[in-house]
């Protein structure tokens, strides 16, 4: 592993405007990321899921999951616009989408296990970001993490009640089946440059396929060890 060159923390904006260039390069990377991501994610995820709802608790719990996301995005923007990132890279529009934005949301069971994957796999992108050198990058990573795990259980509570009934079941597994193949690109590119980058500066400590099969790890216990349904095989080095 690379070892990181800066390893004292960064405490202001201000103080991030005196640091190298590649530092400052590597921050504005990683925030404007989050906030394309966050934008999306609400726009094709979570705002059509209040509509897919099937009773008034869960379009409630929507909602809620909904604002939490939208709010990501608007505290990762403002950060962004604070150290210099022009407004119009914060959005989705003209950037390539990861894949698993790509596909609308046609149904419940969908986004349930949406959460439950995704949002496992945003927790761990987070729990990096919480010892990250740049401390308003860290403090933000600290707000937004009770918000991800509440997310994450809430895709594994639904997902745990539907797959009490077999049709519940089948609609789940079509979802794992459909969706999980997308996951390990989340983590990047094995060998990145600008996970290299990152690691250099102190913004994140493990490499995109540590990452990657720790997210494995995770989402197998869950799927298997738990829900007792079968995890897609998927080619884990991206
Ligand atoms: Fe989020
Ligand atoms: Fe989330």
């Amino acid at each position: 592993m690379t070892p990181a060159t800066i390893t004292a923390p960064v405490k202001s904006v201000a103080a991030l405007m005196d640091m190298p260039e590649e530092y400052q390069t590597a921050v504005r990377k990683i925030v404007r990321s989050h906030a394309v991501n966050e934008l999306y994610g609400a726009q094709v995820y979570d705002e059509p899921a209040i509509a897919l709802a099937p009773n008034p608790y869960l379009k409630w719990l929507a909602c809620r999951i909904a604002m939490e996301e939208y709010g990501h995005h608007v505290r990762f923007r403002q950060l962004g616009e604070q150290i210099g990132i022009p407004a119009a890279e914060m959005t989705p529009q003209g950037k390539k989408p990861l894949s698993i934005f790509e596909f609308p949301l046609k149904s419940w069971e969908e986004f349930c296990v949406v959460k439950l994957t995704a949002d496992l796999a945003e927790i761990l992108q987070v729990e990096d970001l919480m010892q990250c050198t740049f401390l308003p990058l860290r403090n933000l990573a600290k707000m937004t993490m009770p918000e991800e795990i509440f997310h994450s259980q809430f895709g594994k509570d639904t997902c745990t009640e539907l797959v009490k009934t077999e049709e519940g079941r089948k609609k789940v597994q079509a979802a794992l089946d459909q969706y999980f193949p997308m996951m390990p690109a989340f983590f990047g590119k094995s060998n990145s440059a600008n996970n290299e980058l990152y690691r250099r500066c102190g913004i994140k400590r493990h490499t995109n396929e540590a990452m990657r099969a720790d997210f494995m790890k995770r989402v197998r216990e869950v799927v298997e060890g738990h829900l007792k349904l079968k995890l897609p095989e998927v080619a884990e080095a991206a």
